[in-house]
């Protein structure tokens, strides 16, 4: 298939970019390079170093004939779009309507986007479905869930199929620090480099930590299924961030006494976790990674780059 993804030299597209050329797609990357990474391009991909909402973006569609498009580019940090809300939706919203514009005057048959746990806020009712009531706690979930919303009515309006993932947070290799599942690269490039760790809060919030590679394998599951269904990508499994901290420290080689405490995050949702039956009824997909795993592969990559 001809596929693009934009935000494809981030942390999540460039594993996805990865996986869908080992599958033999033919892949175009659009990304600015904001806070993505030149050297996670995959050299079998075709750049294109632009912002998405560039006045060519149509021309560049035009050209490449694209059937899928996968939508991460993205403002990602919750406490970027609490103080700079103006810029949160110019990236998020604006963003989002040059790529679905785009999209339906091109013949582009479906987009798979990423969304996200932030869209729900602060709900009790875990682990949480995809029929919870969205209620954000920050502009960057507004954005995301208004994304949904512009998804389900170009659809009805123009019959561009889409399927939305909402992932809970990401780790893994090649992950920054600005991201939802940004803690666990925190941790990991401090305990790398032998510095301390500082939980934010009492440490009690609790987070459902997905592998990258688990994500990964989620959007491939919805290039061929998944039309018109929001599916949460999790692992259905709460950790706190004092336990995170305590397996990080233990898995490193480290003191317990590395770890310190430092005041609460506005807009930070406390407990998070994220129902994922839905995703394994209509996409048939499962989480592989179990969390050791994925932190020991983590903490490697960061060793590694030190
Ligand atoms: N990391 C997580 O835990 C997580 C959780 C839920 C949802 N998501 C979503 O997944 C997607 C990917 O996130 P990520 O963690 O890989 O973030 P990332 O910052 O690593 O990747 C985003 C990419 O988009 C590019 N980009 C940003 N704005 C752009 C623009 N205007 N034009 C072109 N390129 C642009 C960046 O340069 C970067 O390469 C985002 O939509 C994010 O909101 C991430």
């Amino acid at each position: 298939m001809n596929i693009l993804v934009t935000g494809g030299a981030g942390f999540i597209g460039s594993h996805l970019v990865d996986a869908l050329v080992r599958e033999g797609h033919h892949v175009t990357v659009i990304d600015n390079l904001s806070t993505g990474t030149r050297e996670f391009l995959n050299p079998k991909a075709e750049f294109i170093e632009t912002d998405i909402r560039t006045a060519k973006l149509a021309d560049i569609f035009h050209a490449h004939h694209f059937d899928v498009v996968y939508h991460e580019a993205a403002q990602t940090m919750v406490p970027v779009s609490i103080d700079n809300p103006h810029f949160d939706a110019d990236e998020n919203v604006m963003g989002l309507l040059s790529v679905l514009e785009a999209s339906r005057k091109t013949g582009v048959r479906k987009v798979i986007f990423s969304s996200s746990a932030a869209i729900y806020g602060d709900n009790p009712a875990l682990p949480l479905k995809e029929d919870e009531i969205p209620d954000p706690t920050s502009f960057y979930g507004l954005t995301k869930w208004i994304t949904e919303r512009y998804l389900a009515l170009y659809h009805k309006l123009y019959g561009l199929h889409y399927t939305v993932l909402r992932y809970s947070n990401v780790y893994g290799p090649r992950q920054g620090a600005h991201g939802e599942g940004g803690v666990i690269y925190i941790f990991a490039k401090a305990l790398a480099e032998g510095r301390d760790i500082t939980i934010f809060g009492d440490g009690g919030q609790t987070r459902d930590f997905i592998s990258v590679h688990d994500v990964v394998s989620a959007n491939l599951a919805a290039l061929s299924k998944g039309n018109e269904e929001t599916c949460n990508v999790s692992t259905k499994t709460e950790i706190s961030l004092n336990d995170l901290a305590h397996e990080m420290v233990r898995l490193a080689g480290r003191d317990e006494s590395v770890i310190h405490y430092g005041p609460e995050r506005t807009g930070d949702i406390y407990r998070s976790s994220l129902d994922n039956d839905r995703a394994y009824k209509i996409l048939g997909w499962k989480p592989a990674y179990t969390l050791a795993d994925g932190l020991k592969d983590t903490i490697e990559f960061f060793r590694n780059r030190e």
